[in-house]
């Protein structure tokens, strides 16, 4: 299995609209995350940048079109171009979604859920076995951020992906703002959710804003992290350990300093530094 550097503390995600403040400010972040899904051009702009970016800074590859749960055959040009990416900018890791999103061939614009049965955890668990043959290395699966959960399940979360990064030997990519968005949605405790959830496997840690539709939470990644999304990341440190953790804003994308800021409250939390509830709150 490839290994290539390492990633440490807390990263941002890099967007289009943040590429030149990069390029000209080199500011002090220890890593991105790229949208794998984005750069499978292998010419034009958006590579380009990013090769100059990797340049400076370690970067892990997220995607979201892998479809790991469909019960479509795997997508073999996507993972070829996935595969070229990574030969190419030598990631920490690449990461994809405990979902689906394609059914006979054709792709839906959203991250699908799955019920938690036996037979879907093999089903997954053969699919990143072969997904990590073919690229050589292990794979970070994101836990969703469902808004229903199915009566035909048969474990909780938890257990699902305990069992899927056992059997499978892949790791968690804990987004911590997603456990706290199906917790209230679907009726289980945060806390308990990551008091259980196996800490060897989680490799890398998301901290996204929700919005609060009032009787559901939006998983809009378009607001700052929100305090009890904080109070949950906190847990999952002293349950974890100090595991790379990563801002993620994709909707309404605020200037680079409000990211920077909020990677640092998260950097505070990583290195121990009690931080007071009322300076968890960022206005965008
Ligand atoms: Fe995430």
């Amino acid at each position: 299995m490839k290994s290539y550097p390492s990633i440490q503390g807390a990263g941002i995600g890099l967007r289009t609209e943040h590429y030149q403040y990069i390029l000209n400010n080199k500011p002090s972040i220890p890593w991105f995350e790229v949208l794998s899904d984005n750069y499978f051009g292998l010419g034009g702009q958006p590579i380009h940048v990013l090769e100059k970016i990797r340049q400076d800074y370690p970067v892990a590859l997220h995607g979201v079109g892998m479809s790991i749960g469909s019960t479509d055959p795997l997508n073999l040009e996507y993972l070829t171009r996935l595969k070229k990416l990574a030969d190419r900018i030598e990631p920490a890791h690449i990461s994809d979604h405990l979902a689906w999103i394609s059914v006979n061939g054709r792709y839906l614009n959203e991250l699908m859920p799955l019920p938690y049965t036996e037979e879907v955890l093999n089903h997954l668990v053969e699919r990143i076995l072969q997904v990590q043959e073919f690229l050589g290395q292990r794979i970070l699966i994101e836990n969703p951020s469902p808004y229903v959960s199915f009566p035909q399940s048969t474990m909780s979360e938890w257990e699902f992906i305990n069992e899927m990064t056992r059997k499978a030997d892949c790791y968690l990519l804990l987004d911590v703002n997603n456990v706290y968005v199906a917790a209230t949605n679907c009726g289980f405790n945060s806390f308990e959710y990551i008091s259980k959830i196996d800490p060897t496997r989680v490799k890398e840690i998301h901290l996204a804003g929700y919005e609060d539709k009032k009787d559901y939470l939006f998983d809009t990644h378009g607001n700052p992290v929100h305090p009890p999304v904080w109070e949950i990341y906190q847990a999952a440190i002293q349950h974890c350990g100090n595991v790379p953790s990563l801002i993620e804003w994709d909707t309404d994308i605020p200037e680079f300093e409000v990211l920077m800021a909020e990677a640092a409250k998260a950097q505070a939390i990583l290195d121990g530094i009690q931080v007071k509830k009322e300076d968890l709150v960022t206005v965008a």
